[in-house]
């Protein structure tokens, strides 16, 4: 598998994404009921899958990042209860075959958007499709697109700073997105900015595209794989998706058969 786009940034992503913890309560409840195996793609360093496993739930966590990965096997490993509890695959979203059947499949904090095209993501449906049980649940988390940033079609955002426990830096981060509307992606350059020990300014980039999806075309792609929606929440505390939510968080159940809309 060629280098992948998380494999860059592996090293600042928990110190990154330290604060963003609201989500997992969400997850746990889910996995709780689910009542079997669970499976997470995008695992990424576990910041979700650890919580689960904590409660005793089998779950396998699959990435296309080895090194994002690699900081998930490191917490795995430290740990006699994970061990038990956690497998982790390389592997890639959009074409696996675990050769098991899991009661909950989730992607959270918008990996699914990692897919850019139709294709993928439908890829991605089917490959979930096979690995659920028969009434099994399915949650993808995506940001809710919002209509005054796309329609300024290039935006600025400061986007604060975190501290890297590792080197001792204070790392600041700006980013300049473009979307393009035809093709309903987002662009990312992103800059880390910091001073290493002798004051010299430092910097490194990233750039990447994720998609957006709309909440209906969301909703067709996942019936037209063989899912009922239960539920679309706008963020993880269930309140129902309006105008102004952030999430776009779809609960799906597989149905009995594929394709319901050919
Ligand atoms: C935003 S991170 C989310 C990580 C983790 N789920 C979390 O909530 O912190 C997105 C993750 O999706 C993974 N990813 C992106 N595209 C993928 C693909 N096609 N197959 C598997 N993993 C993928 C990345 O490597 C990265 O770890």
């Amino acid at each position: 598998m060629a280098k992948a786009l998380f494999d860059r940034i592996a090293r600042l992503y928990d110190y990154e994404v330290k604060d963003f913890v609201h989500d997992i309560p969400f997850y746990v409840e889910y996995a709780k009921e689910c009542g079997g195996d669970v499976l997470e793609l995008g695992c990424g360093t576990g910041r979700v899958l650890i919580p689960i496993a904590n409660e005793g739930i089998k779950i396998t966590g699959l990435d296309a990042s080895e090194r994002m990965l690699a900081i998930a096997r490191k917490k795995v490993k430290s740990d006699k209860e994970l061990r038990k509890n956690v497998t982790l695959v390389h592997g890639d979203m959009k074409s696996f075959k675990l050769n098991k059947k899991f009661s909950l499949i989730y992607v959270a904090f918008r990996s699914f958007q990692c897919l850019l095209t139709k294709k993928d993501q439908i890829a991605c449906l089917e490959c979930v499709f096979e690995h659920l049980v028969e009434g099994g649940c399915l949650i993808v988390d995506l940001f809710a697109p919002r209509h005054d940033l796309l329609a300024q079609s290039r935006v600025t955002l400061d986007l604060g700073s975190f501290y890297d426990m590792e080197n001792g830096l204070h790392i600041t981060r700006r980013s300049e997105v473009q979307y393009d509307l035809a093709k309903q992606t987002l662009h990312e350059d992103r800059v880390y900015e910091w001073k290493d020990g002798s004051g010299n300014a430092c910097r490194e980039f990233w750039s990447y595209d994720i998609a957006y999806l709309f909440r209906y075309e969301s909703e067709l792609l996942l019936e037209k794989c063989g899912f009922r929606i239960d539920n679309v929440y706008g963020d993880f505390d269930k309140s129902p998706y309006n105008y102004y939510s952030g999430e776009q968080i779809f609960v799906a159940r597989k149905c009995q058969h594929r394709r319901i809309i050919q």
